[in-house]
């Protein structure tokens, strides 16, 4: 039978979220109905809201989700009900030609849950990141949702479904951070600060946050920013050549998605280095580089998707170095708030007054 639960909707570009009765079905073979318990709100929910990601409205918010198996269907041999599971926007397929190369982490068919859920009308909701998650339920592929340790406070393990994971995996995955390495990291929000737990965690030497907000930089020292710069005073790429004997960094993590910041990323690595995207730019952005920069600076240029992670190795791993007291995800968690506060949570994003706010239940 269908359940009627309460979800947030963005129904028009840049039109307020609202709340809205949605239609939930039962799991059919291969998916899973997950009881969400936390939800963060993350940047790309704003940009899905503000047209910025494609036009399928209407949309339904939230994707970086943990809650508990409601029931599954048929086939499904993963998860039972009653398992406590973050719900990731990848579930390898297995058969496509990258899975088939053994790079499942890139899976260019990942699977989401056929059967839609809809308004109370009919009207088939796009779920961001084929998720949808600010509701007591949703219905996802079964591989989407990974069992961790249920020890873990549900509103800091959600955070792993998305923004954190992706800066981690940015830091550690893409860009292949490791012991010894100087790191810069430009846009210290969720992600940014991941990516500097995450260099932190890889035994980076020199970690340099830059951002424009005083606020951000405090946070990024706590996560293990060696340094810190707020580009809205000094010039970013003059400074981190400075901090690295006047070569730059050995990896540069741009976690704000603009090409005046990707420039600065460019041009702040050490030659051979490695440049990462992991920011999400708009469809009308572009960049200029003189290809000669780019031959002779050598190195590798990488756009960094959900941080390369494979959800079923890395989600039980990092939980369990969460437990370890080794990654503190509690410290994104800025507030908890209700269903109904995610139109403001995505104000205080914009202040910037907030890590993570995170819807629950
Ligand atoms: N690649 C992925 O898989 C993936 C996953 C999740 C989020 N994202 C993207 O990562 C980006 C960051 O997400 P978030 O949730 O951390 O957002 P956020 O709003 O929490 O953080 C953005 C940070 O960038 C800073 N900033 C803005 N302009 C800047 C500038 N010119 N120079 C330096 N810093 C600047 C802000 O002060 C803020 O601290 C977004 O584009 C989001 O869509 C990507
Ligand atoms: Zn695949
Ligand atoms: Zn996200």
């Amino acid at each position: 039978m269908p359940h009627k639960v309460t979800g947030v909707i963005a129904a028009a570009k840049g039109a307020a979220v609202e709340l809205k009765d949605i239609v939930v079905p039962d799991p059919g073979p291969g998916e899973a109905l997950v009881r969400v318990k936390a939800c963060g709100v993350c940047h790309t929910d704003l940009h899905y809201r503000e047209g910025a990601i494609n036009d399928d409205f209407p949309f339904f918010l939230g994707h970086e989700a943990s809650g508990t198996v409601e029931a599954v269907g048929e086939g499904v041999d993963n998860i039972s009900p009653g398992d406590f599971v973050i719900i990731a926007w990848r579930s390898p397929c297995g058969g496509c030609r990258s899975c088939l190369r053994g790079r499942p982490w890139y899976c260019f068919a990942s699977r989401n849950a056929k059967n839609p859920m809809t308004l109370a009308d009919g009207t088939v909701l796009s779920p961001a990141l084929g998720i949808g998650a600010f509701a007591e339920l949703t219905l996802v592929d079964a591989g989407q949702a990974v069992k961790v340790d249920p020890k873990a406070n549900p509103a800091a393990a959600g955070l792993i479904g998305c923004g954190i994971m992706a800066g981690l995996g940015a830091a550690i995955n893409t860009g292949g951070v490791s012991r010894g390495d100087s790191v810069a990291v430009i846009g210290c929000g969720g992600v940014g600060n991941a990516a500097i737990a995450g260099s932190k965690l890889a035994g980076a030497h020199t970690i340099i946050a830059v951002d424009i907000d005083d606020r951000k930089l405090e946070w990024a020292r706590e996560f293990g920013a060696t340094h810190a710069i707020n580009s809205t005073s000094t010039d970013p790429v003059g400074a981190i050549r400075d901090l690295t004997g006047g070569n730059g960094v050995n990896v540069a993590i741009e976690a704000v998605g603009n090409p005046s910041t990707y420039e600065q990323a460019f041009y702040a690595r050490d030659l051979a280095g490695t440049v990462v995207l992991v920011g999400v730019p708009s469809p009308d952005m572009r960049i200029e580089l003189p290809l000669l920069e780019v031959f002779g600076r050598g190195g590798t240029l990488k756009s960094s998707w959900y941080g390369d992670c494979l959800p079923s190795r890395d989600f039980p791993m990092y939980i369990d170095l969460y437990l370890q007291d080794r990654l503190d995800l509690d410290r994104f968690v800025s507030e908890t708030i209700p269903l109904d506060g995610v139109e403001e949570a995505f104000h205080k994003m914009e202040r910037g007054e907030v890590l993570r706010s995170v819807v629950v239940f």
